[in-house]
């Protein structure tokens, strides 16, 4: 089948890829002429596991190749599909212009029938707005249909997430669309619902919602535990064996950031307003996610007494291990107040350091070649992002290398009472026995 993806971002370019690999023609369009030139010669602009050999072998098969001309995405895919970005505006609300000008050139192209999809994460009753643009704009008589398919694909796992996904979500309300886009997922192995375009559309917002009222749910009881000395990754084991309830979203830490958590409650809240049903729940999951950070600044400001000067260790930079993506990272507004207050912070991250460098904050701190290197002669060790090789640390060559053996785990990725025995002072998150011990 022939498939045109407009955008080639994080959600365009794998979707785009993976379209390929199950046997599709794929056309993806960026009107970032370095970006297509780059992707062209085979250079991803993002690390994503998977990804790069993806679209290396499906460029070699010609399956997959890259325009900046939307005409031509036009003439080629029978379904379109739309996943240019949807940034926030300053009120939380979404900027919808990208998706409004995709529209309106997709109309001055179209000829013949084509599917239009929503893949972008857009706010319930875009689809509508989509329909009305392009009839407005298009050849009188020209058939369309749109479509809403949300993308739930999590960076770091993109790849499998698209190739492997929990269900496959597709609101319209014409039988000829929706026939169309069963057959280009039909080599994907996974429960398709069919839905109209209002509830796809909600679908998306309310779990991405849901997945963070889980995050601050855990990370408010970890302020419980804080307070009565019990351990919340025990209490998370408990509630999350109940098979309704689920252990996965309930690690509490330093709170959820990245591109998607933080735009899409806000945007979600917004809506809500507009349509006259506030929905205040999710003001209190996003004050609480503030709290975590605030409060684990606190709990280091309260140890080392004054942060002026004072030399820390930052393990981790990247919103989430497994990707180089340092976009609304909990870990960058830790080091900028870290920064703030005047502590020498030298910061390490596997991946982000590239893309942490470019931040206005790469200015006020220094970046270490390796975490032990960023470790050594710290007064205290801050781990801000649960990067695999951390958890894997010599503890006992960490505590070697620092001045004094202090760590604060924003992800309690150590074991305490293993820090403990090598002679660190250990703080977590949630864990108050356990972080009392020497
Ligand atoms: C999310 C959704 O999971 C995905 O379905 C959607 O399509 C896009 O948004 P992503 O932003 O890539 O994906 O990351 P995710 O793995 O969901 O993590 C988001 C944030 O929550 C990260 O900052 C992570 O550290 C934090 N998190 C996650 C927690 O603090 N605790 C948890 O238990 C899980």
């Amino acid at each position: 089948m022939k498939i045109t993806i407009i955008g080639s971002g994080y959600v365009g370019l794998t979707t785009g890829a993976c379209f390929a690999e199950v046997g599709h023609h794929v056309v993806c369009v960026d009107n970032d002429a370095r970006k297509v030139e780059s992707l062209i010669a085979g250079q991803i602009p993002i690390y994503e596991p998977g990804l790069e050999s993806l679209v290396k072998k499906n460029v070699a098969s010609r399956r997959l190749s890259f325009t900046t001309s939307t005409e031509e995405g036009v003439n080629h895919g029978e379904v379109l599909f739309i996943a240019v970005p949807t940034p926030p505006q300053p009120d939380g609300s979404v900027d919808l212009s990208f998706i409004e000008k995709v529209a309106r050139e997709i109309a001055q192209y179209l000829d013949s029938y084509r599917v239009i999809v929503d893949k972008s994460t857009v706010p319930v009753k875009t689809g509508e707005r989509v329909t009305q643009t392009i009839r407005r704009y298009a050849k009188p008589g020209v058939e369309f249909d749109v479509v809403s398919n949300p993308e739930f694909l999590r960076e770091g796992s993109a790849v499998e997430d698209l190739m492997k996904p929990d269900r496959i979500v597709i609101g319209g309300n014409s039988d000829r669309a929706l026939a169309i886009m069963q057959k280009a997922y039909e080599p994907f192995v996974a429960p398709v619902l069919v839905t109209d375009i209002n509830s796809a559309e909600l679908i998306k917002h309310a779990a991405n919602s849901f997945l963070a009222l889980k995050i601050s749910y855990i990370n408010a009881i970890s302020e419980i535990c804080e307070a009565t000395g019990a351990d919340v990754q025990k209490v998370a084991d408990g509630i999350g064996m109940d098979k309704r309830i689920g252990r996965s979203f309930l690690s509490a830490g330093l709170g959820y950031g990245g591109s998607c958590f933080p735009k899409d409650i806000a945007a979600f809240i917004a809506i809500s307003e507009q349509l006259g049903v506030p929905f205040n729940l999710l003001k209190e999951v996003q004050s609480i996610n503030q709290r975590q950070i605030d409060r684990f600044v606190a709990l280091i400001r309260e140890a080392l007494w004054v942060l002026k000067e004072k030399k820390l260790a930052v393990w981790g930079l990247s919103f989430k291990p497994n990707t180089d993506d340092v976009r609304s990272s909990v870990a960058i507004s830790l080091v900028e107040q870290l920064a703030e207050e005047g502590a020498d912070v030298l910061a390490f991250d596997p991946k982000g350091m590239e893309k942490a460098k470019q931040l206005p904050i790469a200015s006020k701190i220094r970046f270490a070649d390796s975490a032990l290197e960023a470790a050594t002669g710290a007064e205290a060790l801050i781990i801000a992002t649960e990067w695999p090789e951390f958890a894997a640390v010599d503890l006992a060559a960490l505590r070697d290398v620092m001045r004094t053996p202090l760590i604060f785990d924003g992800r309690n990725l150590i074991d305490p009472v293993a820090a403990a025995n090598f002679g660190f002072q250990y703080r977590g998150i949630g864990r108050g026995i356990l972080s009392e011990r020497p």
